[in-house]
């Protein structure tokens, strides 16, 4: 479509259109209660703290075994910490889930059991920011609150063509998202609850980072970026800067019977506090290479070089050269330090420990060399 075709950005049609695909196309989703008034701000958080975590299929068994368990924010206020770290184990971020606990003990013990009805009393809970704030209100209340997750951000950016990359791009789209929720003060609550939820599964399922489907979109008419033929192309992201490449040695260390030294790594570092294989420091520069705790230029008299493993982390990538190094007598080595172990090499085994990823590769490496 030429430029000239896309139409004046006009909020009622846009929200019309919006609110008009999501009656006929809605996910049934166990947090969204259909009914007047039913809903239970209680599911609502719970539901967008997960969210915030990972996809809605991966979501939907965990919010249901939370929910079966402690039904009330006072069942899980009363629950033991552990349990619930258990029951969030896979979700990953383990951060959030204490202060999905903390919140829910907040609100038990000090709010009498109610969630605060306005935004401000929102923003004082432990965890809950501007955005999971924003849902509760629009979406358990039906009080207007501009919602903006990463689902209406792509779409704010795609309808108004925003050029400005991220990620300081990010604040511009998210000033352009009011005008997606103009004037729904004077809405009906269930519309209002409804809105941010269909902008959702719009985004979720049409308007997606990749290969949107632009032909199902209910309000294409308005869309900048699809007049200009290149929806996929917002938002605009800056050219990813190079990643630096580290790099550090990591040690197989068996007694030729099926065990090998493994370590507790120290709090302070990459994997801090997960038990991974004895590894050099990971330098920035090749070559300049710094010992661990287990002196390690002076125990392992004849390592023998087996590969090399690539891992990616946030900010860097890490090669580790993989060595073998044979030592019948692995107990002489536990005195070097308290964090050091002897596990068996049974991948079953280095699962049950929490082996990290990198040095799985580490393992199977190993495990086809030796
Ligand atoms: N992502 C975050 N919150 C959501 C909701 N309520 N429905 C669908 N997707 C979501």
């Amino acid at each position: 479509m030429p430029k000239s075709h896309v139409l004046r950005f006009n909020p009622s049609k846009f929200q019309e259109n919006i609110l008009g695909w999501y009656h006929q196309n809605q996910r049934a989703l166990p947090w969204r209660v259909v009914g007047r008034d039913k809903t239970d701000p209680y599911k609502v958080w719970m539901s967008e703290i997960m969210l915030q975590q990972t996809t809605v299929p991966a979501v939907i068994p965990y919010f249901l075994k939370f929910t079966e368990q402690w039904p009330t924010v006072v069942d899980l206020a009363d629950a033991d910490d552990a349990e619930v770290m258990a029951a969030w184990a896979g979700l990953g971020y383990y951060a959030r889930a204490r202060n999905l606990l903390k919140c829910a003990r907040v609100v038990a013990r000090e709010l009498n059991g109610k969630f605060p009805k306005d935004l401000d009393g929102l923003l004082e809970l432990p965890g809950v920011g501007p955005y999971t704030a924003a849902a509760i209100m629009a979406i358990a209340y039906g009080q207007p609150a501009t919602v903006v997750d990463g689902n209406i951000e792509r779409i704010t950016s795609r309808i108004f063509a925003i050029e400005d990359a991220y990620p300081e791009g990010k604040k511009i789209v998210h000033q352009n998202a009011h005008r997606l929720f103009e004037k729904i003060e004077v809405w009906e609550q269930q519309d209002i609850k409804a809105y941010p939820q269909a902008l959702m599964d719009i985004g979720a399922g049409i308007c997606t980072p990749k290969n949107p489907s632009c032909g199902l979109c209910p309000v294409q008419r308005f869309c900048k970026a699809f007049a200009e033929g290149q929806a996929e192309a917002y938002p605009v992201k800056a050219a990813k800067k190079a990643v630096p490449i580290r790099h550090g040695d990591v040690y197989w260390i068996t007694d030729g019977k099926g065990n090998i030294i493994v370590e507790k790594r120290p709090d302070n570092r990459m994997l801090g506090g997960m038990v991974g294989l004895p590894t050099s420091d990971w330098d920035i520069n090749k070559g300049k290479r710094s010992e661990n705790s287990l002196n390690l230029q002076e125990i392992l008299q004849s390592p023998l070089k087996i590969g090399k493993i690539y891992h990616v982390f946030t900010h860097f990538r890490l090669e580790l050269a993989v060595w073998v190094v044979a030592m019948p007598d692995l107990k002489k080595l536990l005195k070097y330090s308290p964090d050091l172990m002897i596990v068996n090499t049974h991948m079953v085994e280095l699962n049950k420990i929490g082996l990290p990823t990198l040095f799985l590769k580490a393992a199977r490496l190993a495990h086809k060399n030796v």
